[in-house]
């Protein structure tokens, strides 16, 4: 079974002409990178919302909606608005199964003053990470001054682990999409349980 992430109808109709089994439509809203074909092409960084809906007006291809999913209202939505599935990244950085530092998670639980930010400045490539001293230090350079991925992966790995050997923790790839607010820690199988409860009730 094989899936591929689209970020614009373009990408999705493409998806579905080569034979994947399912189209990731990945809003503008989703932690991390977005699986955008050509990082030189024009992204129109729709949400999830508008995404889903256009992808499922042109094809009939199953949908699986992500981005900013946090709980089960949310993916009640989803499948309401004819989504085949979800996936859910940033609501399970908090669970103890995953990798996340604890850095991460400190700041993850501050994502309610802080938001999220998308950057090319960690990567070399867009994508959407909690408003760290990274995405700060980085806001205004200019895109061609910034060397493509990995390369720049390499950088900003070697930059945060000089800046957390100095006791600064702000300079860490901490991903994250929009609903970063709503992130719950718990163990993954208790969160699908309690997704499962609130869609239900939904
Ligand atoms: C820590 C983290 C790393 C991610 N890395 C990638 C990635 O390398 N490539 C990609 O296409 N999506 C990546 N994603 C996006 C997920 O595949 C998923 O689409 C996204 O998390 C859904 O949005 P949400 O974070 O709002 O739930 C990442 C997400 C997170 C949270």
């Amino acid at each position: 079974m094989l899936l591929a992430t689209a970020t614009s109808v373009a990408e999705a109709l493409a998806i579905a002409r080569s034979g994947i089994d399912f189209i990731v439509a990945q809003g503008i809203e989703a932690g991390g990178h977005r699986g955008h074909f050509d990082p030189q092409a024009f992204d129109p960084q729709m949400s999830t919302f508008t995404l889903l809906q256009a992808i499922r007006q042109q094809t009939a291809h199953p949908v699986i909606a992500a981005g900013g999913i946090m709980d089960g209202a949310g993916i009640a939505a989803m499948l309401q608005l004819g989504a085949t599935g979800v996936q859910l990244g940033t609501a399970f950085v908090l669970c103890p199964e995953s990798a996340a530092n604890s850095a991460y998670r400190t700041a993850l639980k501050q994502a309610g003053e802080s938001g999220t930010a998308i950057t090319a400045a960690i990567s070399g490539r867009q994508a959407r990470c909690l408003r760290n001293d990274f995405c700060d230090f980085s806001r205004d350079f200019a895109a061609h001054t910034i060397p493509d991925y990995p390369l720049t992966y390499s950088l900003g790995k070697a930059l945060a682990a000089a800046a957390a050997a100095k006791n600064q923790h702000g300079f860490g790839a901490q991903w994250a999409g929009q609903g970063a607010a709503l992130a719950r820690e718990m163990p993954a199988g208790e969160l699908i349980k309690t997704f499962v409860t609130e869609w239900q009730a939904s």
